[in-house]
């Protein structure tokens, strides 16, 4: 399972609402490959999605074994919710079904719990939020992870959810100035919750944000969603 210099490539997948993503990693965790991206189809049932994963893995040359981010709860390789794909992933054993179509080992893991994989520096209390067609959370203490921790759904302000405040609906129906004064208040409310010790704020419309950021409140690159892809076989 290993190439000619030893060591083994892990093809790195990030699912998301409006785009699938991926790219190979090294032993490390340092990508070898071009990040390759393709929209993600509708409707993003489980098969035409599979077929997606295929296209972009057969660009990316060798590979030993698959890390992938999904948008929703996912509990040993079964995907329990998706409401930015499609009912049908509820209950659908992913992990083994990709497996089956790459012949290759595969991990699946919530998408946001993957992106703060790759941004954590492993001490104290960090949480991480993503903010792109969904609202990801994900929350780490000293580098352990509290897996699928769904704030997306949770109430957050005028009887609406996080997701419905922030999600990319949202921000393209109010647009950037109130979209960031809403973070503003996410983020008040956020360390008053967990206080904290680094929120990290990754996901495809974190470069919309527009605001004096709080010195431990770190804005992070879409990229460490795959960056994390690494983690999921340190065991
Ligand atoms: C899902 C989360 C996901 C987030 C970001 C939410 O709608 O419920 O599981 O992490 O979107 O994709």
């Amino acid at each position: 399972m290993v190439d000619d210099n030893g060591s083994i490539r892990t093809l790195s997948v990030d699912i998301g609402g409006s785009g699938v993503k991926a790219m190979v990693l090294d032993i490390t965790g340092t990508p070898i490959t071009e990040r390759a991206r393709v929209d993600t189809p509708s409707p993003a049932k489980p098969d035409v999605v599979i077929n997606a994963i295929a296209l972009l893995a057969d660009s990316q040359g060798n590979f030993h074994r698959v890390s992938v981010g999904f948008p929703g709860v996912v509990r040993c390789g079964v995907t329990e919710t998706a409401v930015n794909l499609h009912s049908d992933w509820i209950g659908f054993d992913f992990a083994t079904a990709l497996s089956q179509r790459l012949n290759k080992p595969v991990r699946v893991i919530n998408d946001a719990d993957m992106q703060g994989l790759g941004a954590i520096a492993g001490k104290g209390v960090e949480l991480v939020i993503t903010l792109g067609t969904g609202f990801g959370s994900a929350l780490f203490v000293d580098g352990k992870l509290v897996p699928n921790m769904e704030m997306g759904h949770h109430q957050f302000r005028k009887g609406q959810t996080y997701e419905e405040q922030l999600g990319r609906t949202a921000l393209q129906k109010y647009g950037e100035k109130k979209w960031n004064r809403r973070l503003e208040k996410a983020i008040a409310s956020l360390q008053h919750l967990f206080n904290y010790d680094c929120l990290y704020i990754g996901g495809g419309e974190a470069v919309k944000v527009n605001l004096q950021l709080p010195l431990n409140v770190k804005l992070i690159p879409n990229v460490t969603g795959l960056l994390g892809g690494i983690a999921l076989w340190r065991d």
